[in-house]
Order: structure tokens, then sequence, then C-alpha cells
């Protein structure tokens, strides 16, 4: 009989969950597998940043045109070398890398990775994160993997989850049946379940945007903000503003606490500034699991078919009442 007190592990309870599938072949357990081992040393090198010289840029820009920090590029490849010695991974494609990186011919599953989100915080000892998102290959299994086996919709994913390196170190997954949450355990080096079958409370007070780029957002936003600071006692308002810049972390707690997390287009990013593949895909499959909503600010961005690698999208996430509000401002005519 199971004890009520019993510690589970990620590995167990991956077991249990894939048990319940008898089709599946044991690799989809491996990839998590290799994605522990990379993400236990990630955690090292992420505490250690205070004390040795992995601190500032690094000194190129990546991909995106952006600052790169070394553990950007310490975290990528200990994610890409730890999927290519397990081998159950045809293809990786991740924020740091310009294109596909093919690894096991033979394999059938292609994952998708932000090695290190919120670098921005890492100088000041801030919560940062890793997303990843796994799917299935369309090709046959032998070949390489093609850039269509890359460019899938998130309806797609067969599991998706987060790292947050926080006060503790959580790694958060789906794979369709629920998010439960484990928290590592430094004393057994061991990730254990710990918030079982996450649910985002329908509604939520909390609103995390960077209000810095207020003047250029759409209109239907900046009415949705302005509402988010009216008095009104019934309604709860006014919500909390709350933004670190890290969106792991912006994420996890509107996800446990509700609320809602707005990323949208800006006049000068038009196309907003997270990237679908890396970022939105495996956060709305996550959101949508934990029963709240994921648009671009009309579309379900699961449905969305990608294009190229790091297109980026809009992005809303959150409670549901708290998403439905704003989409009642979307669709309000434009007054100019
Ligand atoms: P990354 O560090 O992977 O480039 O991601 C940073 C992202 C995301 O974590 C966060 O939500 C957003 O950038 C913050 O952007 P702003 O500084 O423009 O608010
Ligand atoms: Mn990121
Ligand atoms: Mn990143």
């Amino acid at each position: 009989m199971k004890s009520k007190n019993r510690v589970v592990t990620l590995s167990q309870f991956i077991a249990e969950e894939q048990e319940k599938f008898p089709t599946a072949s044991g690799g989809l357990s491996r990839i998590f597998r290799d994605i522990k081992l990379a993400t236990k040393i990630v955690n090292r090198d992420v505490n250690k940043a205070g004390l040795v010289e992995i601190l500032g840029n690094y000194g190129t820009t990546n991909v995106q045109g952006e600052q790169v920090k070394k553990l950007d590029v310490m975290a990528n490849e200990e994610f890409i070398a730890s999927l290519t010695a397990g081998g159950d991974c045809c293809a990786v494609i991740s924020e740091e890398e310009e294109g596909i990186r093919l690894l096991n011919p033979n394999a059938k599953y292609i994952v998708a990775i932000d090695p290190l989100d919120g670098s921005s915080n890492i100088d000041v000892n801030a919560a940062i994160g890793t997303i990843f998102s796994i799917y299935r290959r369309k090709s046959p299994v032998g070949s390489p993997a093609t850039m269509e086996d890359c460019l899938q919709p998130g309806t797609e994913q067969v599991a998706a989850g987060y790292v947050i390196y926080g006060s503790a170190t959580m790694l958060v997954y789906t794979t369709g049946q629920g998010v439960n949450g484990f928290t590592l355990d430094i004393g057994i080096g061991d990730f254990c379940l710990s918030h079982p079958n996450i649910q985002i409370p329908a509604d939520g007070k909390i609103y995390s945007v960077n209000e810095g780029n207020f003047a250029q957002f759409p209109e239907g936003y900046k009415n949705y903000i302005k509402y988010c600071k009216v008095i009104d006692t019934p309604t709860n308002r006014p919500y909390s503003a709350r933004y670190i810049g890290s969106m792991v972390a912006d994420f996890h707690r509107n996800m446990i606490k509700g609320g809602i997390f707005m990323y949208p287009e800006t006049s000068s990013a038009p196309k907003g500034k997270l990237r679908l593949m890396y970022e939105c895909n495996p956060m709305s499959w996550l959101m949508e699991q934990a029963g709240g909503i994921a648009i671009d600010g009309s579309r379900r961005i699961l449905e969305i078919q990608p294009t190229e690698l790091h297109q980026r999208v809009p992005v809303v996430l959150g409670s549901t009442n708290m998403v439905n509000t704003l989409t009642e401002f979307l669709q309000q005519p434009a007054t100019h």
C-alpha cells in the first residue's frame, strides 16, 4: 500500500503517467531524464552566478539581435549536450541557435527550448527560468528532421514545461493531463512532487505587463490597463501590478495566484517580443491545461501555424474571467 506521505519523484511520476499509455515507447520519459539532468547542471551554474565570473554580457548578440549573457550560452550548451547524449531527440530548436540543430536521425522527438529565460535578471539575482516543449516528428524516422517537423502548431505538443530558478527551483510540466509541479530537493538531488494538479483561479487581481510601453499599446490594451486601476470594491479593483520581466516567474506567480500576463504588440514591435516556438506555445499549453486562456489578442496561440523558427507573437495568458474582460476591451472599435 502506498504511504500517504510518500515522496514522489519526477521520474516516478512520469513513469506512472506513461504506464497509462501502453503505446508509449519510453522515449519521452528518457527526454525528460535528459532535460532534468541539464536542469540540475544549469541550476548549479545559476546558483553560482554571483561567485564566478559568469556575470555580465558575453559580448555577443543572439539571433534575436539581443545581448547574450554567458549563462544563456552555457545553458544552451548543457541542454543540447544532454539531449545529444540521450539519443531520443532528432532535432533541437533553440532561442540561442540560428537554425535547426540536427541530432539522432533515428529518434522521433523534437525539442524546442528557451534555455535561459529572463536573462536580464541574472545580474540582479532575481528569478530566471528555462522553457521547453516537445513534439513528435512528422517525417519518417531514419532521415534527418525537417523544417516542417520543427514548425508544428502548439496543438501538436506532446509535452511542455518550464523550470523556475527562484527561491526554490521547480520544474512544472504537462503532457496534456493537467499541470504538475516538482520542487528540487537539493539534499536528495531530485525533483519531488510538491504542486499536484495546478489550476489557475478563474478570477485574479494581478496584472503583469511592461507598462513602460503603455504609450505604444493598442487602444484596447490601454483601456483594459486603465480599468485594472479603477477603484471598485465589488470587482476587487484596483488590481495589483506585478512584473519582474522573467516570463517564467511572472507566469508561475499568476498561475498559482490568479492573474493576467500580457505582452502585446507595440508600435515599435508590431509582432510583440516573445517567441512562439520557445515561449508562447509551451506556456499557452500549460495555461490551458491549468484551466486558463492563452491568446494573441484574438486567436488561440496554440492554433497558430508557425512559419519561422524565431517567430514572435503578441501574447495574453491568464485567468479565464480576466482574459475574457480584456477581450471585450480589445473588441471595442477604436476611437481614432
Ligand atoms: P529572454 O531572456 O529569453 O530573452 O526572455 C526575456 C523575455 C521574457 O522573459 C520577459 O517576459 C520579457 O522578455 C520581458 O521583456 P521586457 O523587458 O520588454 O518587458
Ligand atoms: Mn525568454
Ligand atoms: Mn532566453
